[in-house]
This record gives C-alpha cells, sequence and structure tokens, in this order.
C-alpha cells in the first residue's frame, strides 16, 4: 500500500521535530574532516512546494514550520539547510529529508556517500528531478539498507521515515532497527514514528525504550492539524546518538511545550 503522500504535510510541526534533529546531526558528522555514508530508506519526493494545492488544502505548514520559523537563529543547522532550498528554488519551496542531508554532504576532498529508496514510482520521479545527481533506488528501503550495511565508509547515518499506513511498519520497525544495527554496530540509526491518538505506536515504543536504552528518545506533543486528525505528536528513536544530541532534543522539546496544546 503506498497511498500516502508527504507532500499533503510537508512542513508540519513533525516534519519541525525530525528536520531539526536531523539538520543538526548531519551538522554534526559533517564537522569532522572523514566521510560519511547516508542511507535514506523512505525519501519521499525530496522537494515540497508548499504554494501547491496539496499544502494549501491541508494548511499543515502553515501552522507548522511558518509558525515556528522564530525559533531558529541564522546559524542553526535546520535554518541554514532551509535558507539553501529558498535560495535555490525560491521561499514558498520546502526541503525534504534528502536535501536536508544533502545541505551537509561532502563533494571536495571528502566524499560522502548517499543511498536512497523510494518505493513509490511519482515520489521516485520527483526526487530524481530534486536530485538529478543522486542515484534513487526504487526499491524496498529497509532491504536497501540491510544489503548495503555495513556501508564503506562505515560512519554515517541512517534515517527510517515509513508512512505508518498501517499497523504493519509499527511491527516491523523494531526487528528492522535490530537487524541493521546487527550488521552495522557504529551507524546513527534514526528512526521517526507519529503519535497518533489511537495510540498504535504504544507497543512499538515500549519495545523500542526497551531494545535501546542508550538511544535518545525524544517525543513532542502539539495540537492536531485539524480538529479530529488523529496525529497529535512525533517521536524519534536515535541509536549510537552522537554527543550533544540529547541536549539538542531537549532544546527542541522545551519549544514544542510551549506552543499552545503543546507538550514537550
Ligand atoms: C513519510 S514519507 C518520507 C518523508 C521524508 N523522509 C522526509 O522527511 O522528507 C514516506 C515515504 O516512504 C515511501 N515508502 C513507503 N514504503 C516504502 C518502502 N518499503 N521502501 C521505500 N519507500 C517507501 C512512501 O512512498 C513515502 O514517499
Amino acid at each position: 500500500m503506498l497511498a500516502y503522500q508527504h507532500v499533503f504535510h510537508a512542513g508540519n510541526l513533525a516534519d519541525v521535530h525530525k528536520h531539526a534533529a536531523l539538520a543538526w546531526l548531519m551538522d554534526y558528522m559533517a564537522a569532522k574532516p572523514k566521510p560519511m555514508t547516508y542511507i535514506e530508506t523512505h525519501a519521499g519526493r525530496g522537494l515540497y512546494d508548499l504554494s501547491g494545492p496539496e499544502a494549501q488544502k491541508t494548511g499543515e505548514a502553515q501552522a507548522g514550520i511558518a509558525a515556528v520559523n522564530d525559533w531558529f537563529d541564522a546559524a542553526d543547522p535546520y535554518a541554514r539547510a532551509l535558507s539553501q532550498t529558498r535560495a535555490q528554488y525560491g521561499d514558498v519551496f520546502y526541503p525534504g529529508s534528502p536535501l536536508i542531508a544533502q545541505a551537509f554532504l561532502r563533494r571536495g576532498d571528502v566524499q560522502d556517500s548517499y543511498h536512497l529508496a523510494e518505493l513509490h514510482p511519482a515520489e521516485a520521479d520527483h526526487l530524481e528531478r530534486a536530485l538529478p545527481h543522486a542515484r534513487i533506488r526504487r526499491e524496498d528501503g529497509p532491504q536497501m539498507a540491510l544489503s548495503i550495511a555495513p556501508p564503506t565508509p562505515r560512519r554515517g547515518v541512517a534515517v527510517i521515515d515509513p508512512s505508518f499506513e498501517g499497523k504493519a511498519d509499527y511491527d516491523a520497525m523494531p526487528k528492522f532497527l535490530r537487524a541493521l544495527h546487527k550488521k552495522w554496530n557504529v551507524g546513527v540509526l534514526f528512526l521517526w514514528y507519529p503519535i497518533l491518538t489511537t495510540g498504535v505506536q504504544g507497543a512499538m515504543q515500549r519495545q523500542l525504550r526497551g531494545d535501546w536504552p542508550d538511544a535518545v528518545h525524544s517525543t513532542v506533543r502539539f495540537a492536531p492539524a485539524r480538529p479530529g486528525h488523529g496525529m497529535v505528536g512525533s517521536g524519534l528513536c536515535i541509536i549510537n546518538p552522537p554527543w550533544g544530541m540529547a541536549d539538542r532534543m531537549a532544546w527542541i522539546e522545551a519549544r514544542f511545550a510551549a506552543l499552545p496544546g503543546g507538550q514537550g
């Protein structure tokens, strides 16, 4: 089932939580003159037009990044990634995680390696246009990650951001993280998941906290995008977090906690 399209939700508060964490992580990783690998299992289309009919229909970006842009000063890694996209494409464009990561990857003396999977044909077409020099793999992202692991270079990050359209992703992700970590024990594994009013994520959250007591587990809550909308928060599980990751998440959580209806 590939019904989910991130274009309706890009730039919402869950994206702010996820992308503000990812930009900080990539900036930290790129600060060392050692190459890294970036793997993304569920890439999406990479570039989102917030003036398009999909984003306008939901208004999620308006209540998301547009409302909280001033949390991030110009030097903040997330603000730098946003500025790069706005400068290149225009102010109404928002970067997905592949573009955010790319803002920090290096192509000079240090050569980073980049692996993106996107299964939805139309989303993969968009992604190829957004990142013409990247090789996009139109295959199952978790399978791709397992086939690459351990990657060369070994230092690196895997972003795992499924659609969670059905219960299967909640059951599969803890097993997938264990399998990937077994093959790549030094990789920073970065999993995002939604927090829904149904509580369907609860069992997976307990499993993740039990499996990974030393991971950074970050959750934020916010008012639903529309009355009755099921998503009321965003969660991250970051395995092998670098030094400073927990502080970054505490800083972000404090900002969410100060929003109307928010909770860090
Ligand atoms: C939540 S979106 C990704 C958003 C993106 N990571 C970002 O933050 O900008 C999930 C994407 O995963 C794709 N997808 C779903 N199942 C997949 C699979 N098994 N392998 C690769 N991509 C998949 C969907 O088509 C969708 O575009």
